[in-house]
């Protein structure tokens, strides 16, 4: 048995994993060491990390810069309350950075360790500050089907993926799902306009619940999963349907903020500003965790109200020195190598990749996403765009071919992600492409 195999073992009878699932996880990858773009398992093999972790090792890894951030700090103060009445250096200079780099109208920031958490502090920032302006009836929350908002119980409430339910019904009250934009398969309804019909069914399910009863619209600018990217129109009616109705709507930038779509923040390609935001993941590149979310002039207001209720939400870890000196270092290399506008160019080198080696592929449905961000969907055919027999497992085929190949990467279903790292090479970008092609060929040959 090899090293690897033989610590997978151990870790299994150890360890219970996030979507834990034994066959899987002992024929997985032990990792022992990060060199930039690339991870190194026990058995001393080398893979080119396509997926920057988790999307979030965006500066790859064995950044000197923030390791010696972490170090310094925890030398200096490792730890003290955020609770009101303490903070840190640290967690101010962060804020005050982050108000300088996302929206305008966005400048105090509520922090916490990830993203699920944000999505609860999201939640619970709209739920407060509808309470607080005395509209108590407006609770509930309308997220996308098909979008990921984390898994604690509330965020995976939000989260449009009945995978992520089933175990653990019953679900919250007061969580809606609208159809995702998707432009492969949300079918137009007759006479619609193609720009706007996906984002009216925002305006649907609120009219359906009760504008007074909705006080929440949260989404990802960019799908994580299956790199969704909205049509033209869709952000610039979302905002019209949230302000008609008053209800907050929230951006959920944790893959596609700082940099990873070729802008700085996504909302920007379409250029609409949200309520709320909340980012994590590329924050700290995952050095560290860190997660947050941004509350723009108007919500911030409440919190200030005279006579306002205590906000009793909170973190032990929120504003943590150490992940906010590791996040002022990762956003130091973020503006001093030009990452963001790197996203975009590499971005474009992986699209064009993609779409020249697999566009004419029998089995290549669609290849879509935005900068950094891509998903390859695979079809038993592409005329009726009939999907495979989810019994084939077609995708967790091509995912080991490609992993075979010194490729890692992730994916859902017949689905195929890809999310390298901001600081990667057009070589590594090229490997890549060249290998997904060549592990859909293995299991598809064309
Ligand atoms: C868009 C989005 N929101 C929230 C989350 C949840 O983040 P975490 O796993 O840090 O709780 C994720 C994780 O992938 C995500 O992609």
């Amino acid at each position: 048995m090899t090293n690897n195999a033989e610590l997978l073992q151990r870790d299994h009878r150890a360890l219970v994993h996030s979507l834990h699932n034994p066959a899987a996880h002992l024929a997985g990858n032990l990792w022992v060491r990060g060199e930039d773009c690339e991870l190194i398992d026990a058995d001393g093999k080398r893979y080119i990390d396509a997926m920057s972790g988790l999307w979030n090792v965006t500066l790859g890894h064995g950044r000197r810069e923030l390791v010696d951030a972490a170090a310094r700090q925890m030398g200096e103060l490792a730890y003290a309350s955020g609770y009101s009445g303490n903070s840190n250096l640290r967690a101010l200079e962060l804020g005050e950075r982050l108000a300088e780099l996302v929206y305008p109208n966005i400048r105090r920031f509520f922090f916490t360790c990830g993203g699920g958490e944000s999505t609860d502090s999201t939640i619970k920032a709209a739920r407060y500050y509808f309470k607080t302006i005395g509209k108590p009836t407006k609770v509930k929350i309308i997220s996308l089907m098909g979008g990921y908002h984390g898994a604690t119980l509330a965020s995976m409430c939000a989260t449009g993926m009945p995978a992520y339910w089933a175990s653990f019904e019953p679900r919250m009250p007061g969580f809606v799902h609208i159809p995702n934009h998707d432009h492969y398969r949300y079918v137009v309804p007759p006479g619609a306009d193609p720009e706007t019909a996906a984002a009216d069914e925002l305006e649907r399910a609120i009219l359906a619940e009760g504008p007074e009863t909705v006080a929440l619209f949260i989404i990802e600018p960019v799908l994580g999963a299956g790199s969704y990217v909205p049509p033209k129109g869709y952000f610039r009616r979302i905002r019209e349907i949230c302000d008609r109705h008053d209800v907050l709507f929230a951006a959920d930038e944790v893959i596609t903020g700082f940099g990873r779509t070729g802008k700085r923040f996504a909302l920007d390609h379409w250029g609409v500003t949200p309520d709320l935001m909340q980012f994590a993941k590329g924050i700290t590149s995952g050095y560290v965790p860190l997660g947050g979310v941004g509350l723009s002039d108007k919500v911030a207001a409440v919190f200030e109200r005279p006579g306002a209720d205590p906000w009793m939400h909170a973190h032990t870890y929120s504003g943590h020195p150490v992940s906010c000196a590791v996040a002022l270092a990762a956003i130091d290399v973020l503006e001093r190598e030009s990452l963001t506008e790197r996203a975009r160019v590499l971005g474009e080198r992986l699209h064009a990749g993609l779409r020249a080696s697999l566009g004419a592929h029998p089995h290549v449905g669609d290849i879509r996403g935005l900068g950094l961000m891509a998903t390859v969907e695979l079809v038993e055919d592409r005329s009726t765009k009939a999907t495979f027999d989810v019994g084939r497992k077609i995708g967790p085929q091509v995912l080991a071919a490609a992993r075979a190949r010194g490729v890692i990467t992730r994916g859902r279903g017949d689905h195929l992600y890809l999310g390298p790292p901001l600081v990667s090479s057009e070589q590594t970008i090229d490997r890549i492409v060249a290998t997904v092609t060549e592990a859909v060929q293995a299991v598809l040959p064309g």
